[in-house]
């Protein structure tokens, strides 16, 4: 399993990360803290040492206690924290009525590295990220701001998530961008638009829900009735048409899996890890057989006519999934 590098910081981290969200938040009930740093601490002990968590991750356990991703994830790493890359991120909060608050002022920038460094217990942040731009501050004003971050000593190395070109060239230019996380999985293909900037800037592609929330997982013949604060409800790909629109992929999956002995979500994950050097998918999981199958994926070789077989058949089926770009 060979390390993958955050572009041009040389930060080098695991082939594959482990998303934290999901033991505090879009899964339902938050698990209690005991179980949410077992859970994680279990991500470590299975070889991850790349883990992505944001304030906005915050969550509610089934009896009523506020579940915060990123003191979670300090505490569940505490005494290994010089052996892992811990990515945390800026400019999204959650409203009192759940509702999503983007805002990327340079006076909310700092106050929230500062109460990250406080939850994560680090005196410095290896990755942040902008989590969602906001349209109403220039991208040269928020790369000037986690420049002066940078300079403080505050962070090392910055990134931009659901980024677009242009964002990206303008914010690089103040203030160099090692990574983006976008969306990006065998049903969510349209950010590969970004591959040739990616490659001319040096930047690395954190792949996030690179199993389509899991549906890519073999989830797609599960019962739908999700519980309550489970987003998967609200996802196109688990509506009884999104999975009959789904069946020919499914299909297809398991066919190649058989073919190389792999499961399904190894294949998943292994056809984006073999597409590009630089993507560093980061599923969740709140499972340790499944966190260990999924890293493992490192370790299987597509060949490239291979992946450019899987992209040819991907491009001829009609998908739905949650980001609304008819899968493509
Ligand atoms: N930047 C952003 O805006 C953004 C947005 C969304 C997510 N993220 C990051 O990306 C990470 C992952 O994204 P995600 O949770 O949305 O989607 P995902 O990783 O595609 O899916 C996670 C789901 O897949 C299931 N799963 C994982 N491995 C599996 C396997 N081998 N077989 C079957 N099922 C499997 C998990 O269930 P079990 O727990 O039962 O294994 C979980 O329900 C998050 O934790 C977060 O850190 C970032």
């Amino acid at each position: 399993m060979k390390n993958r590098v955050l572009g041009s910081s040389g930060i080098e981290v695991t082939p594959l990360g482990y998303g934290c969200m999901g033991v505090s938040h879009a899964y339902g009930d938050a698990l209690p803290a005991d179980e949410a740093r077992a859970v994680i601490r279990d991500a470590y002990d299975a070889g991850y040492r790349f883990f992505d968590t944001a304030p906005a991750y915050l969550g509610e356990t089934a009896d009523g206690q506020v579940s915060n991703n990123e003191v979670l994830v300090g505490e569940a790493l505490d005494d290994v924290k010089d052996e892992v890359v811990i990515a945390t991120k800026f400019g999204v909060s959650i409203n009192p009525d759940r509702s999503l608050n983007i805002s990327s002022k340079p006076d909310e920038i700092k106050a929230t590295v500062e109460s990250s460094l406080g939850y994560l217990g680090v005196d410095r942040i290896q990755l942040l990220y902008q989590h969602r731009i906001d349209r109403s501050t220039e991208p040269e004003v928020v790369a000037g701001t986690v420049s002066d971050l940078m300079d403080a000593g505050l962070v090392e190395a910055w990134g931009i998530s659901e980024v677009d070109e242009e964002y990206l060239r303008r914010a690089h230019a103040v203030c160099p961008v090692a990574a983006i996380e976008n969306r990006y999985s065998m049903m969510a293909r349209w950010h590969a638009s970004l591959f040739p900037t990616l490659e001319e800037l040096d930047i690395a592609y954190v792949a996030f829900s690179p199993m389509a929330n899991g549906f890519l997982g073999g989830h797609f013949d599960q019962n739908l009735n999700f519980a309550k604060g489970d987003y998967r409800g609200d996802m196109p790909q688990y509506t009884p048409e999104g999975v009959e629109r789904a069946k020919e992929l499914v299909e297809y999956l398991n066919a190649l899996a058989e073919a190389k002995g792999a499961t399904p979500a190894q294949i998943s994950l292994a056809w984006m890890l073999c597409e590009k050097p630089y993507i560093i998918p980061i599923p969740g999981s709140r499972n340790p057989e499944r966190m260990r199958e999924n890293l493992a994926a490192a370790d299987i070789v597509l060949t490239p006519q291979e992946v450019a077989d899987i992209n040819a058949q991907l491009d001829s089926m009609d998908l739905m999934v949650f980001g609304g770009h008819a899968g493509k």
